[in-house]
């Protein structure tokens, strides 16, 4: 795949600052959870990656488990890095977590020094890297001091396996707590990585955006519920290898006569504004902001390709549709 002129690719995106750092990520970011690893076709997953970076997408987040099969989805991600993108290396961002479940003992999952650090290493040698641009907890341990996880995070950057390091999943004390202890070992937080969508509001009534306060950025995940804020299941079927045929984490008994007329009806506004559901989806995350990026999936180009226009137009909410969103889906 050939790519564009610097100057094109940098043309089409906008950049914000994550929480009080200096590092800027573009408004759309590609997570490679699904669709990435070694059950999805290569030349597939090359293009989507490479069209991303094409089109302005810097950020690629991955974690330990991406795949299926887990860790295969950054071992595929180091392959076409190394085969397509090598020297642009120092023009992308690349994270990866490590807080659930990896491998056997207690030494594979959540938030000790000893799972974070080795479980690091091993994603720099799958993703053949010497650093990763973010390291994040993937999730609060309730059994581990959290001086003890945030002094590991600290530690990868010390250690220059890291640059930057965040958080994820954390609720508004959770993070505050987390943000101070890093602040006391001179590595600032500057992401919580949190399900943030039209249909999911935990962090709003969790408070968190306002308790981060513009000094943790967020980056919101599932901004699509999965797909099911696209035009994936608006006729009421479920379409052969989507998410929710294979019952990959969305359910297709989850995709009810009634989700589907809401989703319609969210459609029609989407529509009204010259927009598409997932375009709308994304322009609803980016109205504030304090949100960073919003992190997208996707299976194919096309489906890259139509969530990319939600950031080459900015369509602003009129209260009218705000209020309809917040009536359909409150
Ligand atoms: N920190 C965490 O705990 C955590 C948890 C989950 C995710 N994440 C991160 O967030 C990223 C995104 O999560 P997600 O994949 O759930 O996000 P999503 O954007 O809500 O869902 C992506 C899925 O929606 C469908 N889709 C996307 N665009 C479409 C379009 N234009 N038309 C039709 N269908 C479309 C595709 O489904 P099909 O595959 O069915 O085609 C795609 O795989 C992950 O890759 C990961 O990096 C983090």
């Amino acid at each position: 795949m050939s790519h564009l002129p610097d100057t094109k690719r940098y043309e089409q995106m906008k950049y914000r600052y994550a929480g009080h750092s200096g590092l800027q990520l573009p408004e759309l970011s590609l997570g490679l959870w699904h669709n990435f690893g070694t059950e999805s076709d290569y030349k597939v997953t090359s293009d989507i990656i490479c069209t991303a970076f094409d089109h302005g997408i810097t950020h690629f987040d991955l974690a330990n488990n991406y795949g299926p099969v887990a860790g295969s989805a950054e071992q595929r991600f180091g392959n076409i890095l190394n085969d397509q993108l090598a020297s642009y290396r120092d023009e992308m961002i690349i994270s990866s977590k490590a807080g659930y479940y990896m491998w056997p003992g207690p030494y594979g999952e959540w938030g000790s020094r000893k799972y974070l650090i080795s479980s690091c290493d091993q994603s720099l040698k799958r993703l053949k890297l010497d650093y990763v641009d973010i390291f994040y907890h993937h999730r609060p341990d309730p059994n581990t001091p959290l001086e003890e996880t945030m002094g590991a995070l600290a530690q990868l950057v010390r250690q220059g396996k890291a640059l930057y390091v965040g958080i994820s999943n954390y609720h508004a004390h959770e993070a505050m707590q987390a943000k101070q202890i890093l602040d006391d070992l001179s590595c600032p937080c500057i992401l919580n990585q949190v399900r943030y969508s039209i249909l999911d509001r935990w962090t709003e009534k969790d408070g968190l955006l306002d308790a981060m306060d513009n000094q943790i950025g967020m980056i919101c995940f599932s901004p699509l519920a999965q797909g099911l804020l696209t035009g994936r299941y608006l006729d009421g079927t479920i379409p052969v290898g989507s998410r929710a045929s294979e019952n990959r984490f969305l359910s297709s008994d989850s995709i009810t006569a009634e989700k589907v007329a809401m989703l319609n009806k969210l459609n029609q506004i989407a529509v009204q504004r010259g927009q598409t559901l997932s375009e709308m989806a994304i322009s609803w995350l980016l109205k504030d902001p304090r949100v960073t990026s919003v992190l997208i999936g996707a299976s194919s180009v096309a489906q890259l390709k139509e969530n990319l226009k939600a950031i080459e137009q900015e369509i602003p909410f009129t209260q009218k549709e705000l209020a309809d969103i917040d009536t359909l889906t409150l």
